[in-house]
C-alpha cells in the first residue's frame, strides 16, 4: 500500500497535463521572440548563417560529427537529386577522460580519428580537402565556418575551449597531426545537420530535432523576424536558427529535478535537457530508485549500494523495462522479485513519458510558431537514441500532439533521419560552397 502511494505521488510529480502542454507552448513562444530580438531569454536562438538546401547540391565531403557520446567520421556523397549517402562511416567512442581533461587532447583525438578514417578507407585526396564539422554544443556562430563555444553541456568540462573558436581549435589539431591541408568548410550544430539532411530529401521538412544524449532543435526562420541580425542580412530570405532549447527554463521541475541539477556539472543551466534527454532520464530514474530503496520499497527492505554511483543507470537500460525486462542483473542484483521489476518498470515509464510529452510540447511550439493554424504539413527530421530506440517514446509524443491538435496532429510527421547530423553537415558545406551561405 505504502509503495503504491509512493508511485502515485511520483506519477503526480511527473505529470504533464494538457493545460501544462498548452502553457509550455506559450512560454516557448515568448522566449523565442525574446531570443530572436537579442533580449534576455533562456532560448539563445542562434543564427546558423545558412538556409535550407535545395536538394540540388552536389559533391563529395568528409564530415566529422562530435556528439555527446560518440565521434563519427563519414564520407558523404551528394548526387544533386535529393539523394545523400554515407559511403563510409566510422564511429569512435569518446574516452570519458577526454570530456573533462585539457581541451587540446579532445581536439587531438578528433584529428587522430580523421587520420585513422583516411587510412582505413580509400579516401581520395580530393575528398579529403573539405571537411564539414558538426559540433553538438551551444556555439555562438560567427560565420558559416567559425563559432565560439558558449559553454559545455552533456557533462563535458574540457578546459581551454569555452569562449574559443572551435574551428580554429580543430584546424590547430589537424596541423599538429600533419593534416593541415584539410579545410573546414562548414561548422554546424547537429540539429542543423539533421534539418539539412531531412530537407535535402523532402522540401516539406521544416524542423530538425535531436532527442539523444542531449536535446535541441532548429528551424528555418524568416530573416526579418530575426531582429538581432536583420540589419546585417538580406531581407525576405530564411536562415536556420539553432534554438538551443535544452536551456529552456520555464518548466516547473520537481524535487528530483532539483537534486539532479544541484549535483550536475552545470547547475542552473540546460534545465529542459535535464528533464528530457537520454543522459539525464537515467539519472532521474536512479535518484528515484535510491530514494525508494532507502524507504524500504524495494528488495524486501534490503539496502544495496548497487545504484550509488551517479549516472550509472542509462536510458538504454531503462528501455529494457519497456520491453518487459529489467536492468537489475547489470547491477549485480540477479534475483530480484517480480514486484521489484514492476516498480522499476513503473519508474522508467513515468520518467520517460514526461520526457516524451515535454519534447512534444516543444515541437508543437515550433510548428505553431511557423504555422499557427496548422494549415500545412510539417516534416520533422529527428535523430538520437530516444527517438530511434526507446520503445513507446514516439507514440507518447504523438499522443500528446493528438491531445493538443486532435486529427490535425497527423500533419506533424516525425521522420527519423539516421546519421542525419553528419550527412547534413556535408550538405551544409555544399550549400556554403555554392554561395548560398549568409
Ligand atoms: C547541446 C546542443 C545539441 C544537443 C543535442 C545539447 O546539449 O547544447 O547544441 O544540439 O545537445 O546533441
Amino acid at each position: 500500500m505504502e509503495t503504491e502511494r509512493f508511485l502515485s505521488r511520483l506519477a503526480e510529480d511527473f505529470r504533464i497535463s494538457l493545460p501544462d502542454l498548452r502553457g509550455l507552448i506559450g512560454h516557448f513562444h515568448r522566449e523565442m521572440a525574446r531570443g530572436l530580438a537579442g533580449e534576455e531569454s533562456s532560448l539563445k536562438m542562434i543564427p546558423a548563417f545558412v538556409g535550407r538546401p535545395t536538394g540540388k547540391e552536389k559533391g563529395d565531403f568528409l564530415a566529422l560529427d562530435l556528439g555527446g557520446t560518440n565521434l563519427r567520421v563519414l564520407a558523404v556523397g551528394l548526387n544533386g537529386n535529393g539523394n545523400a549517402s554515407a559511403d563510409a562511416v566510422e564511429r569512435f567512442v569518446i574516452p570519458p577522460a577526454l570530456m573533462s581533461g585539457a581541451g587540446q587532447k579532445l581536439f587531438d583525438f578528433m584529428a587522430d580519428c580523421v587520420k585513422i578514417f583516411g587510412q582505413n578507407h580509400a579516401i581520395s585526396a580530393r575528398r579529403f580537402q573539405d571537411i564539414a564539422f558538426t559540433f553538438s554544443f551551444p556555439v555562438e556562430q560567427l560565420a558559416i565556418a567559425s563559432g565560439r563555444l558558449n559553454g559545455w553541456t552533456k557533462g563535458f568540462t574540457a578546459t581551454g575551449v569555452v569562449g574559443c573558436d572551435v574551428v580554429r581549435l580543430l584546424c590547430n589539431a589537424l596541423e599538429r597531426k600533419d593534416l593541415g591541408f584539410i579545410h573546414v568548410a562548414a561548422l554546424t550544430n547537429d540539429t542543423v545537420g539533421t534539418l539539412a539532411a531531412g530537407s535535402y530529401a523532402d522540401p516539406a521538412c521544416d524542423m530538425g530535432v535531436i532527442l539523444g544524449t542531449g536535446t535541441n532543435a532548429c528551424y528555418p526562420e524568416k530573416i526579418p523576424r530575426i531582429h538581432k541580425i536583420s540589419e546585417l542580412a538580406p531581407a525576405g530570405d530564411e536562415m536556420i536558427i539553432n534554438m538551443e532549447w535544452g536551456n529552456f527554463d520555464k518548466v516547473a521541475g520537481n524535487r528530483y529535478d532539483q537534486l539532479l541539477d544541484d549535483a550536475s556539472s552545470n547547475p542552473g543551466r540546460q534545465r529542459f535537457e535535464k528533464m528530457v534527454s537520454g543522459m539525464y532520464i537515467g539519472e532521474l530514474a536512479r535518484i528515484i530508485l535510491v530514494e525508494m530503496m532507502a524507504q524500504g520499497h524495494l528488495f524486501q527492505g534490503a539496502k544495496s549500494l548497487a545504484f550509488a554511483e551517479a549516472y550509472s543507470l542509462t536510458a538504454k537500460q531503462m528501455a529494457l523495462t519497456a520491453r518487459g525486462g529489467d536492468f537489475f542483473a547489470d547491477f549485480g542484483l540477479a534475483d530480484c522479485s517480480a514486484a521489484d521489476s514492476k516498480i522499476a518498470g513503473e519508474i522508467c515509464r513515468i520518467v520517460s513519458r514526461r520526457s516524451a510529452r515535454l519534447a512534444a510540447a516543444a515541437i508543437a511550439a515550433v510548428v505553431s510558431w511557423r504555422d499557427a493554424a496548422l494549415d500545412g504539413r510539417h516534416v520533422i527530421a529527428g535523430d538520437g537514441s530516444l527517438l530511434e530506440k526507446y520503445p513507446g517514446f514516439q507514440e507518447a509524443m504523438q499522443e500528446a500532439l493528438r491531445e493538443l491538435y486532435g486529427e490535425q496532429a497527423a500533419r506533424i510527421i516525425i521522420q527519423p533521419v539516421h546519421d542525419g547530423s553528419g550527412i547534413g553537415a556535408a550538405i551544409i558545406a555544399a550549400v556554403a560552397g555554392s554561395g548560398q551561405a549568409k
